[in-house]
């Protein structure tokens, strides 16, 4: 199986160096996990499709194209300047990045931003159209490209496609900061995936309140059922090459010398690396530094920070604003307290190759990582992993995704200076079985869950959501319509329950205002009640004056108030049997109180039932209320004739004994059907398929567990399940 990556960047950048094109390998977390998966054995086959970082000439792509594909097993999607500007710098780096990463304050919403992402999303789409081939995995990474999902998914509906984002995801507080619009589709592109996956627990449990809340698709252990599929979401917290980093032969030979005469001069060292960018915390780290240095003197001329940078989205205003800020800072606190013979802080701004890191991680004393925010941070990972004799000390922010994993670090909040300044002075100072101590049950758990086993736990689960996609599929009436047709056909007695709201027409916010049904489906129900051998039946929980006024001139049969009244084509409507009212005066006030409790909740009062609404309240308070009013009612209606029952937003209280199933026998036992069709959309429709015989064709619409033998996407597709029968019928 081929696992086709695509994130905005490829795991190699082109930078111009005077009329020479190189290729560097890229920073950051995404590249570096990635690539080293993709090298494992794990991995039978791969290609890698992104941005290579650079807009080069159009007479060069060609040439650049297949030296890439060949050279890096990657497929570059090449960028305009115009397009980088207002994707790259724009939407990813001044919208999302800040706001996903709590730097609210730092957002720009520009329309034009937005629109640029859509169109560049929609670029990626077509690229990887072209390339894809049968029996490919697409594994989608990151914040650039949230809308390709679903992009992909409208084109190829079969494709196994993943996505997985390397940045925090925010609570709902913080995302709904985003138009309404550009926050929803966001969410609708991510869950054209089959499996989303976050670095942390927490992520995942705000992703999953977001879609509830925006789009109102709940979820079952992770598992969220949309208008027609099944997407999984869950945490897997990315690893690293444990093996590689836990290597005594790590690092440059000259350069772990080079430290360690610095190390025999007596000095300690502390180490920083990052990319320039201010969700790391770096000013907050060197003002922890300084605190550090001014309260403890004895350890003046006995410790250096190295501290690494490396250029990253030069082109953002906060990005510049950064590098000034940090030449700034290091230079005032070297200067209050170097001398000609230390400077406290060794300030280095640029890229650093695999081999100077490697010697840093072995060598130095302390690794001080202190994001304000971060997806997860692979930096703290590869330094204990680095400490093959244990005798390095880590300072990790809580607020890195990285701190849920290696409590055993001295845990700071990054945005407290004492904290930091304190943390320093303990690092120093730790007894070495202390440091062996917690590094060692680290070093444990991050040997077990490594980069490896991080990719092939997220191929498997993606691999077996499309599994339980095929067990909902298997319901599907698609493969089974041809037979229902013929025995349709070559039946002269047919019976045909169809349910109202959600079937024949699409679910309205608020019952009291009927969803008008269009003229096409009257048309066709006209046409089916016009053929002598239909006997149709509406079979609905509404009121039998919409129904009267709804159905209007059409000969057919009806049953309102989920079963409590029928009437037979032309004559009068009949009380299914002798029910009583007293308990109405009593559960009335309960369900009032309630609806005062809940903004946006309401009543509905039919003759024999009451119905507790709350399809367009707060969907989760919604649910502590439902819960409340189901235990109220409960108990009040024990010794009542009632039933209570929970349905699809709504607390319905009726006379007991009576339901769709009930009217439905009625029915059934008039005539030898030998045809019986019955299609609907919700929990009360289950009571109807539970008494049909097997034979029977029953129908849930929506992908939903049911008692019916056949499930359709939605009440579109019932429509389209009438006409035909419309159609096809030979008379
Ligand atoms: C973070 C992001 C990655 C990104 C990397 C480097 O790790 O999650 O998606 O590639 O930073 O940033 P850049 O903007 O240079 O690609």
């Amino acid at each position: 199986m081929r696992i086709v990556i695509v994130s905005n960047r490829l795991p190699i950048t082109i930078i111009q160096e005077k009329d020479d094109l190189k290729f560097q390998d890229s920073a950051g977390g995404l590249a570096t996990g990635l690539r080293t998966y993709l090298h494992s054995q794990k991995v039978s086959d791969y290609l890698w499709v992104g941005w290579p970082g650079l807009s080069v000439q159009n007479k060069i792509k060609e040439k650049l194209k297949s030296k890439i594909l060949n050279e890096f097993k990657s497929f570059p999607v090449f960028l305009d300047e115009k397009v980088i500007q207002k994707f790259y710098n724009g939407f990813c780096n001044k919208t999302i990045y800040p706001l996903f990463n709590y730097f609210t304050s730092h957002v720009t919403y520009n329309n034009d931003y937005w629109e640029s992402y859509m169109r560049t999303n929609e670029i990626f789409c077509k690229n990887i159209v072209e390339m894809i081939k049968p029996g490919d995995l697409v594994w989608i990474h990151d914040y650039h490209l949230m809308l390709l999902p679903k992009l992909l998914r409208e084109k190829i509906s079969d494709l196994r496609i993943g996505f997985f984002l390397h940045i925090p995801f925010p609570s709902y507080e913080v995302f709904r900061l985003l138009p309404r619009k550009w926050g929803a589709e966001i969410l609708e592109g991510l869950l054209g995936s089959d499996l989303i996956g976050f670095h942390t627990y927490d992520y995942t449990q705000y992703f999953l309140r977001c879609i509830l809340r925006i789009l109102g698709h709940d979820h079952n252990m992770g598992q969220v059922i949309t208008n027609d599929r099944l997407v999984k979401v869950d945490t897997f917290p990315m690893g690293i090459d444990y093996d590689r980093f836990n290597n005594s032969s790590l690092g440059v030979k000259s350069e772990i010398d080079k430290l360690d005469t610095l190390k025999s001069s007596g000095q300690k060292i502390i180490f920083s690396i990052d990319r320039l960018d201010y969700v790391k915390g770096i000013t907050n780290r060197l003002e922890g530094f300084e605190v550090f240095l001014e309260q403890n003197p004895q350890w003046h001329y006995k410790v250096v920070l190295i501290l690494a940078v490396a250029p990253s989205r030069t082109e953002v205003e906060h990005y510049q604003h950064m590098k000034k800020e940090v030449d700034e800072l290091v230079g005032r606190i070297n200067g209050k307290f170097g001398s000609i013979e230390w400077s406290p802080i060794s300030y280095q701004y640029r890229f650093m190759n695999f081999a100077s890191l490697a010697a840093m991680y072995k060598i130095s004393d302390v690794a001080l990582v202190t994001p304000l925010r971060d997806g997860m941070n692979l930096i703290a990972k590869e330094y204990v992993a680095s400490k093959t004799n244990n005798d390095g000390v880590l300072i990790l922010s809580e607020m890195a995704g990285a701190s849920k994993e290696l409590g055993e670090a001295i845990i700071v909040n990054p945005n407290s200076i004492v904290e930091i300044s304190d943390a320093i002075k303990k690092a120093l100072e730790m007894p070495h079985e202390e440091i062996t101590r917690r590094n060692q049950i680290m070093q444990d758990r991050l040997r077990t869950y490594d980069v490896f086993r991080w990719g092939d736990d997220f191929t498997t689960e993606l691999l077996l959501t499309k599994e339980e996609q095929k067990t909902f599929d298997l319901k599907l009436l698609g493969p089974h319509k041809k037979d229902l047709l013929e025995c349709y056909n070559n039946s002269s007695q047919r019976l045909l329950f169809l349910d109202y709201d959600g079937t024949l027409t699409p679910f309205t916010t608020d019952p009291r205002i009927s969803g008008e049904p269009n003229e096409n489906i009257l048309k066709i129900l006209r046409s089916l009640t016009e053929d002598p051998k239909n006997e149709i039946v509406i079979i609905s929980g509404r009121r039998k004056e919409d129904l009267q006024k709804i159905f209007d001139g059409l000969d057919l049969c009806m049953v309102a108030e989920h079963g409590v009244f029928i009437k037979e084509n032309n004559k009068e409507w009949q009380l299914a049997r002798p029910l009583n009212t007293d308990w109405k005066p009593k559960i009335l006030p309960i369900l009032k109180m309630y609806q005062d409790r809940l903004p946006g909740s309401f009543i509905e009062e039919k003759e024999f039932s009451v119905v507790w609404h709350y399809r367009v309240a707060d969907p989760e308070l919604s649910s502590v209320r439902a819960k409340e009013l189901l235990d109220d009612l409960v108990s009040f209606t024990a010794s009542a004739d009632v039933q209570v029952l929970q349905g699809n937003k709504v607390i319905e209280v009726r006379n007991s004994g009576i339901n769709k199933g009930t009217a439905a026998s009625h029915f059934i036992s008039k005539k030898n059907f030998d045809f019986m069709l019955s299609i609907g959309d919700d929990w009360t429709d289950e009571d109807m398929f539970k008494i049909l015989p097997p034979t029977a064709y029953s129908i849930r619409v929506g992908m939903i567990p049911s008692y019916s033998r056949f499930n359709l996407h939605n009440h579109r597709e019932v429509i389209d399940l009438l006409g035909t029968l419309v159609k096809t019928d030979v008379k």
